[in-house]
């Protein structure tokens, strides 16, 4: 996602986490596993503090990094399934977990030693009205041409992750195929979320039920949804992407479905860009303070 690209944090590296013989093997046959645990209850209690402040001030959502997935997006309605790309921008203290150094070094065992961090996003499904997450692949999100690469990304829950509130599914195996036709969810090019539109077996999927702090790590082409939030506790998920060696792929274009979409996220982000984006933002703090500055000068000057 072209919103994605733009931070570059620090990334504590000192991880000893190793992946079984048999985990790897069956994120390779399958194209998913679950893990009972890859950060602290600690630290998932301080992670829900953090998500509950940004979610409750829609942190980032002038730039178009907080959005609704799943709806329209429009002004004064809540959103029902409401998203932040790249949330450590806007909480610094995301920056040193020990989530993101577990999930790096996962990353370089399934994707190999090249893997690095591509982007990262937290999702909230409200209670009672949390909308379900479609049926889609990762990979059909991509807007990059001209490249080719894997990517995986890990899902950690903040709370128990249930069917009842809206736990990953996947259909294993499903990597193996190809990226299959998408479309925006409802036909609306205004919804983010893309519902895949090809032909799959959803009697195969496989509910994957977490304690907080557990994970599922799914390839990017791997089958999976999430269903809506229908019990009285918020389902929060942090999602922590990585992609591994990146190499030409002049025949890739991009997905139609991707280039014919129009989100109000995506014009909160040219208007962002357009006002100077964080350059811009720096230049009109500096001016508002040159001008109170002015202000009290003129008034100290004052007879
Ligand atoms: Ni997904």
């Amino acid at each position: 996602m072209e919103l994605l690209r733009e931070t570059r944090i620090f990334w504590r590296v000192n991880s000893s986490f190793k992946l079984t013989a048999d985990q790897i093997r069956r994120f390779r046959d399958e194209g998913y596993i679950t893990l009972d645990r890859i950060s602290s209850d600690e630290e998932v209690a301080r992670l829900r503090e953090i998500f509950d402040r940004l979610f409750a001030t829609a942190a980032g959502h002038d730039k178009g990094s907080h959005f609704d997935l799943a709806g329209t997006d429009e002004e004064g309605r809540p959103p029902v399934l409401p998203q932040i790309v790249n949330p450590v921008e806007f909480a610094p203290e995301l920056a040193d977990t020990e989530f993101r150094a577990t999930a790096l070094e996962i990353a370089r065992q399934l994707l190999g030693p090249e893997a690095e961090p591509w982007f990262e996003h937290a999702i909230l499904k409200p209670p009672g009205y949390g909308a379900p997450t479609p049926w889609h692949q990762d990979e059909a999100h991509r807007g990059d041409p001209g490249v080719e690469y894997e990517q995986l990304s890990i899902w950690m829950p903040l709370q128990e992750a249930t069917l009842e509130n809206g736990c990953m599914e996947f259909i294993p195996k499903s990597h193996r195929g190809q990226v299959l036709d998408h479309r925006s969810l409802r036909d609306d090019r205004r919804v983010m979320a893309l519902e895949c539109a090809g032909d799959f077996d959803r009697t195969k999927s496989v509910p994957c039920p977490l304690p907080p702090g557990g994970a599922t790590v799914h390839h990017w082409r791997t089958l999976h949804h999430a269903g809506a939030n229908t019990s009285n506790i918020p389902r929060r998920a942090y999602i922590l992407a990585f992609r591994g060696k990146v190499t030409p792929d002049p025949t890739f274009e991009g997905y139609h479905w991707n280039i014919e979409k129009s989100t109000a996220a995506h014009g909160r982000r040219a208007a962002w860009e357009n006002r100077g984006g964080v350059a811009g933002r720096a230049a009109r703090g500096a001016k508002g303070l040159l001008s109170r500055v002015r202000g009290k000068v003129s008034r100290m000057l004052r007879p």
